[in-house]
């Protein structure tokens, strides 16, 4: 079989989407299906883990069937299994783990675990057929915030990530106690677009110590708690739509400028934004216009493949397998697996 007509089934149970996609090489996606849970969890404000689990097994199969049928091949048609096998919650990576297991095993094909986050990064090889390693890559989502060289298919290097809250955490966090929906990112951003996000001075942690790309989120998380605080104690109107601008302008302004500073030290000209809070359309345009003002070209994977879902998962597995990182029929959920430096 030519690389090119490999058919890879991806599997994707993280958190609180259950997603399936078909690939046909490295970067022909065929279909890529998310059966969100979102409004299960809204009404408690935030993934209720034992439930998201629940739901996985009632989801996975029917994903997988309507994954198969959209792409127009079966069971017997697919080639290799590739599997998020972490970070994420415990039980709910379970699910696609074990799935992914069985079928291997009954299918007799191989089976590929792959590093949710190295997926994120992934997306962006679907959605740009000609983007080739290196760069540089901002990976923001609801866990983690990391800027990472990224050298080739399998070879990472961790520039710096965050010392406690991510990014989307972060978003999250603000949102719940502004009163706004899960999940909080989206809230913020259509909020903030009705705000000025001079209105308030949050602190930006770390962002004045270049070639430092590690980030903080949770000083600036605690700063806009105490500002709601300070301004209901004192009986003031609050305007969320301004805390929301002001907070987003503080997390985004930080990002863009330790993404630009890792070009400057890396010497290169692509930069690639990964992860959930990519979709934050105020980060998407910041970043683009500060790439285009340093002359680096700016990638971003689009809405529909910025969060969760299986077709990066996928994507990722047919490079893992290229250079035979299959894993064993033992493999397990690992919910803290991080972004680390490596070369396969
Ligand atoms: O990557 P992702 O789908 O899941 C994880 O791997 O964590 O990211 C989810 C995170 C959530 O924190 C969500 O609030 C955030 O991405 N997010 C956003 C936006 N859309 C999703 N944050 C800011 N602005 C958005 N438009
Ligand atoms: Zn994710």
């Amino acid at each position: 079989m030519i690389e090119k007509d490999i058919l890879t089934l991806g599997i994707e149970s993280s958190c609180d989407e259950t997603s399936a996609a078909v690939l046909r090489g490295g970067r022909q996606l065929l279909s890529n299906i998310i059966s969100t849970q979102i409004p299960v969890h809204q009404k408690f404000g935030g993934v209720v883990p034992e439930i998201a689990s629940r739901k996985h097994i009632v989801n996975v199969m029917p994903v997988i069937d309507e994954a198969l049928s959209r792409a127009n091949v079966g069971l017997g048609d697919i080639n290799q299994i590739a599997v998020t096998y972490g970070p994420g919650l415990v039980g709910a990576l379970l699910v696609g783990v074990s799935v992914a297991k069985s079928l291997s095993y009954a299918l007799d094909i191989p089976l590929i675990g792959v590093n949710h986050l190295e997926g994120h990064i992934f997306a962006n090889f679907l959605s740009y057929p000609d983007l080739e390693p290196p760069f540089v890559a901002l990976v923001v989502s609801g866990g983690h915030t990391a800027l990472v060289h990224v050298k080739g298919y399998g070879h990472f290097e961790m520039m710096g990530q965050t010392r406690d809250d991510a990014a989307g955490e972060a978003f999250d966090k603000v949102a719940r106690v502004m009163g706004l929906p899960y999940p909080g990112g989206p809230q913020i951003d259509k909020l903030a677009k009705d705000g000025n996000p001079d209105a308030i001075d949050f602190p930006r942690a770390l962002s004045k110590s270049r070639g430092n790309y590690e980030f903080s989120f949770s000083g600036l998380k605690s700063a806009v708690l105490n500002y709601l605080n300070s301004m209901e104690m004192k009986h003031q109107t609050i305007v969320k739509a301004d805390v929301a601008a002001s907070f987003q302008k503080a997390v985004t302004e930080v990002l863009v400028d330790k993404a630009i500073d890792a070009l400057s030290e890396t010497g290169l000209d692509k930069l690639v934004l990964a992860g959930g809070v990519a979709a934050n359309s105020s980060l998407e345009g910041r970043l683009k216009h500060a790439a285009t003002e340093h002359g680096v070209k700016f990638y971003f994977p689009g809405l529909a493949l910025c969060t969760d879902n299986a077709a990066m998962i996928a994507c990722r597995g047919y490079y893992q397998s290229l250079t035979g990182k299959y894993s064993a029929l033992y493999l397990n959920a690992e919910p803290g697996l991080s972004l680390e430096s490596r070369m396969d």
